[in-house]
């Protein structure tokens, strides 16, 4: 009898998140990536910059950032979390939760500074050139400015965050040796 309680016990597996949430959440991350690559080998911008190579390649890929986290969102919303294989601490769960939509606020409020400096500045903001989109702001605009400072500083405020998040992970994985992580791995 007992055999047979333990064989069922290894049968079941922790719930993942489904295959579009895992392509949602490593899209994401390469983005990212890609995105801070490009905004640190950019040129340094000027009152005559003008917004080509790489500064045009990463007003697009900035707003494909901001319209893929909102796409995402949309699909969390009908879409909930699968439960967490081991509640530490409802402490550390609540942190957990308010850290990945903190994570969710600063990818849509982060690019939209950028893209309000932007337009600022003058500069048509488009998704490679083919979908045009809206300005954010006024061109000469003051606040398109102070934007445009903000978002420099709260791209070390994202960096914090994804650490925090990552670190978080890691220790899932490694220390507490749970199936958290596991979760949102390919595959998983
Ligand atoms: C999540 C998406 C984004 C990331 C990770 C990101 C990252 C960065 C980084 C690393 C820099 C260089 C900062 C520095 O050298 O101090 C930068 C600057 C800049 N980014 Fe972004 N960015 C994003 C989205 C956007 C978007 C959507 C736009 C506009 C449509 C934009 C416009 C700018 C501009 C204009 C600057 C230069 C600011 C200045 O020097 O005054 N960024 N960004
Ligand atoms: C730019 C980097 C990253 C961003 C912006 C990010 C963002 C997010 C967000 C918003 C969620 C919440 C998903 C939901 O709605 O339930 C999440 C979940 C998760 N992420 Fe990341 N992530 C990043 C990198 C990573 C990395 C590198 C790892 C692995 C080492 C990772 C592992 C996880 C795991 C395991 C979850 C599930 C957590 C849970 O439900 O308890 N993430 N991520």
């Amino acid at each position: 009898m007992f055999h047979i309680f333990l064989e069922k016990m290894q049968t079941i597996k922790t719930p993942v998140y489904s295959a579009p949430a895992k392509v949602f959440h490593w899209l994401t991350v390469l983005l990212l990536a890609i995105q801070y690559s490009i905004g640190w080998l950019m040129p340094d911008i000027g009152r005559d910059t003008q917004p080509i190579g790489l500064i045009s390649w990463h007003l697009s890929i900035g707003a494909l950032i901001v319209l893929l986290v909102l796409l995402r969102l949309l699909w969390r919303w009908t879409h909930p979390a699968p439960p967490v294989p081991q509640m530490l601490s409802p402490l550390l769960n609540m942190i957990a939760r308010t850290t990945h939509w903190l994570l969710y606020f600063l990818l849509i409020a982060f690019p939209l500074m950028g893209w309000a400096n932007a337009s600022s500045r003058g500069w048509s903001v488009s998704l490679f050139g083919v979908v045009p989109l809206p300005p954010l702001s006024s061109k000469g605009s003051q606040l398109g400015h102070t934007l445009g400072d903000m978002h420099q500083l709260f791209v070390w405020v994202l960096i914090a965050v994804v650490a925090l998040h990552v670190a978080a992970a890691l220790y899932h994985h490694f220390i507490v040796k749970d199936d958290t992580m596991r979760r949102m791995l390919p595959g998983g």
